[in-house]
């Protein structure tokens, strides 16, 4: 990677944008919560959002790697000096404490773990937010700083890190650590396989095995799926983890997961914009459902990694097919290109917008990540393996490789161009074949010619193969001719997607009713915001006869009058320049007969539901519980496959609470969701009964208990709030007491 730079285009302007936020951000800020968590007054303030709440510390982790790669990416020294300095004021914190702890909040979480008696739950260990979460990013971003610029006190600073670990783990049991791995823990397997290959002691490496969290991997090592309702971006990290593994060890088992794991997750969980998850989880195989909190931006940011390890065991276009579509439809539409901000979950519910992070007041998973990302859009453009030469990426570049004996240059505007060339600037007898990915979507047989002359070539792995005896200024140009096509929803082929070549053309909304603001300190507060009617397209016909180019530059093409009610045109963008305004990038496409049975139905349907849900929440959860201030005593949940809900419940005087927000202004219900299998659970062998109380606030609401037994099956109740209740607030909690 160190040897790939961006030329100008697309991708280039986004790096720039990428680049400015990592310049613009305050290491001391950054730093301030690791110097709170071992109790020393910073030298400035925190900074808000996530950076003020329990996983503090994540962000400068997240900020190490991406000034790191950034540095690598574009050579400013300006990353390079603040890196360093950074690294200094790590190595002081850590020096304050003696056996090398350092991160973002304090150790207590650990200390508790260290001892073997923890409390744990899916996003919670030792009273704290997914601690080992939070400060793998610390490790992964020393660990990049030190493979990247070579920094030994970085690796210093992560050796001790680790050792602290090493310590404090050693005594675990097999069970207690298994217990441990329940909550998520990010890559925490990968960093320490990292640190084995970097130091080669030993005692990382058996870390790193000892963090294989068996609930989940052992069943994808026997091509078992039981993704559904996981959490998703826990997931993602360790099954990269065991990909590393399987290079270092050569078990089997690592890449059966990984291997296993990408296509469960690519073919059948994926949207079309190449992310995955809705409000976070997997649901089951083949559903798209659609909504405003899906395709967590993380989640494609590690579904890329994992990508390139598959690719790298098994070379085929497929993988890069895959990678391409996310990195422009997901990755790269995540950042505002005027503000550089960039998205958490990326919505799929038509005529919403794209929700991105402030400045100062997020700091969001996403907001790490995204951090992260506009310096690995040099990743994979070119790659030399052996003795050939792969162009993976349609992106203007140029690359060195072999001590820059060898040296190239793409060039192209693609996708606003569709074609594009790549000239051997200088060449030695090292490169014997060139590789070009055959895309997917490619329309004509792409002509590829050498100097001007048409060739013959041929495709081995999904690649154009070209051999011969390459000389300096030889240049290959090759078409990338696209064309219109509809993507269909896994679970109703009624629901579509325009495709162009590897783009999402989105619906271009317009800006009805927008909020004054769409870049936010928190993420979820526009979830409730007024949708407006996407027109649903009403045609039978093929997509050409009915879409029109009208700016090729651009990329702009409109429909046909066929967007129903109204006979409306609309305009079709690349969803990556859809920015501060409305979009679809799903539509319902039906014929005439058919929009007349269901069509004005569904909006009807949708329309109500849009207008009467002030807040929900949906338990076992974890970011929509962490937002609704989920307090517990004795509550445990989990998620049910038959019913495909997850559930949330108090058992032994126990109690569970969400915040929710309310409308005074409107009579307000309170809707629950029980299963009707609830009355018959049986616990060590007793039968229970159900016995609890509603209250909302310290009104009492409700008293309920189920005894009937039945089958598993959802069914919804809704309890009036009187008005008094509410009155002037805008949020009340909602409590669900075992017993009275
Ligand atoms: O829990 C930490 C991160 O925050 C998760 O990986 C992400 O899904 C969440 O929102
Ligand atoms: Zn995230």
């Amino acid at each position: 990677m160190g040897k790939i730079q961006l030329l100008d285009g697309l991708f280039y302007d986004s790096q720039q944008k990428g680049k400015e936020y990592l310049l613009n951000l305050d290491v001391d800020r950054l730093v301030a919560p690791c110097y709170e968590a071992v109790g020393v007054k910073a030298k400035k303030e925190r900074y808000g959002g996530w950076e003020s709440t329990q996983i503090a510390g994540h962000s400068v982790g997240h900020w190490l790697s991406a000034s790191a790669t950034m540095y690598q990416a574009t050579g400013d020294i300006k990353l390079k000096k603040k890196l360093e300095y950074a690294l200094s004021e790590l190595e002081k914190i850590q020096s304050i404490e003696l056996d090398g702890y350092l991160s973002g909040f304090p150790r207590d979480c650990f200390d508790q773990v260290f001892t073997g008696e923890f409390e744990v739950s899916n996003f919670s260990l030792g009273g704290s937010w997914v601690p080992w979460y939070s400060i793998h990013k610390i490790y992964a971003g020393l660990i990049d700083v030190c493979q990247i610029i070579g920094s030994e006190k970085a690796l210093q600073v992560v050796i001790r890190l680790s050792d602290w670990a090493y310590n404090g783990l050693k005594d675990l049991t097999e069970n207690q650590f298994q217990e441990m791995l329940r909550c998520e823990h990010g890559g925490m397997n990968e960093v320490f396989a990292d640190l084995y290959l970097i130091t080669n002691d030993k005692r990382y490496l058996e870390l790193a095995e000892r963090f294989y969290h068996k609930a989940v991997l052992a069943p994808l090592a026997n091509k078992q799926d039981d993704l559904e309702g996981r959490h998703a971006n826990t997931q993602i990290p360790k099954v990269i983890g065991a990909a590393k593994l399987y290079n270092i060890t050569g078990n089997d088992k690592y890449k059966q997961i990984a291997t296993f794991f990408w296509e469960q997750v690519v073919s059948y969980r994926t949207y079309a914009i190449g992310g995955n998850s809705i409000r976070e989880h997997f649901g089951p195989e083949n559903s798209e459902e659609l909504g405003i909190l899906t395709t967590e931006t993380c989640n494609t940011y590690n579904m890329l990694k994992l990508t390139e390890f598959l690719f790298d065991w098994q070379p085929s276009s497929y993988y890069f097919d895959y990678y391409e579509r996310a990195l422009y439809n997901h990755i790269l539409a995540s950042q505002d290109p005027d503000s550089g901000m960039k998205t958490y979950f990326v919505s799929t519910e038509p005529g919403h917008f794209k929700v991105y992070h402030s400045h100062d007041n997020s700091f969001w998973c996403c907001t790490g990540t995204g951090m992260e990302n506009p310096a690995r859009y040099n990743r994979r453009i070119f790659e030399m393996r052996e003795d050939t030469l792969y162009v993976h990426l349609f992106l203007s570049a140029k690359a060195s490789f072999h001590d820059d004996r060898i040296m190239i240059k793409q060039q192209t505007d693609f996708p606003f161009q569709q074609s594009s060339s790549l000239k051997l600037e200088k060449v030695t007898d090292d490169i014997t074949e060139i590789r070009i990915r055959k895309p997917i979507w490619l329309k004509d047989d792409s002509q590829v010619s050498v100097n001007g002359k048409h060739q013959k070539v041929e495709e081995e792995d999904g690649y154009f193969t070209i051999k011969r005896e390459w000389q300096n200024g030889d240049e290959i140009s090759f078409d990338l001719s696209m064309e219109l096509f509809r993507y269909l929803a896994k679970d109703d082929d009624k629901k579509q997607v325009i495709m162009y070549g590897p783009l999402v053309l989105a619906g271009a909304l317009g800006r009805e009713n927008f909020p004054n603001t769409d870049i936010l300190d928190d993420h979820q507060s526009l979830n409730n915001h007024p949708l407006i009617e996407v027109p649903t397209l009403v045609t039978e016909e093929d997509l050409s006869n009915w879409i029109t180019l009208k700016d090729e530059k651009e990329l702009i093409f409109e429909t046909k009058a066929i967007g129903q009610p109204g006979n409306q045109k609309v305009t079709l963008k690349p969803f990556f320049n859809v920015h501060h305004e409305r979009y679809t990038i799903y539509w319902n496409i039906m014929s005439e007969t058919t929009y007349q049975q269901v069509g004005d139905e569904e909006k009807k349907k949708r329309a109500r539901e849009q207008n009467v849900i002030i807040d929900e929440v949906t338990p076992n959860e974890q970011q929509p519980e962490v937002d609704h201030h989920l307090k517990v005593i004795n509550s445990f949940s989990g998620y049910r496959n038959d019913v495909h809900s997850g559930w949330r419940d108090a058992r032994d005087g126990g109690y569970f609470s969400y915040e929710l927000a309310v409308n005074p202004e409107q009579p307000m219900y309170l809707v629950v969701t029980y299963n009707k299998n609830d009355a018959s659970l049986e616990l060590d062998g007793l039968k229970m009964e159900r016995d609890f109380t509603i209250r909302v606030d310290d009104h009492f609401i409700a008293r309920e208990h189920f005894n009937q037994p039945d089958i598993g099956e959802l069914y919804t109740k809704s309890y009036s709030i009187p008005t008094q209740f509410v009155e002037g607030k805008e949020k009340v909690t909602v409590t669900f007491s075992a017993g009275q």
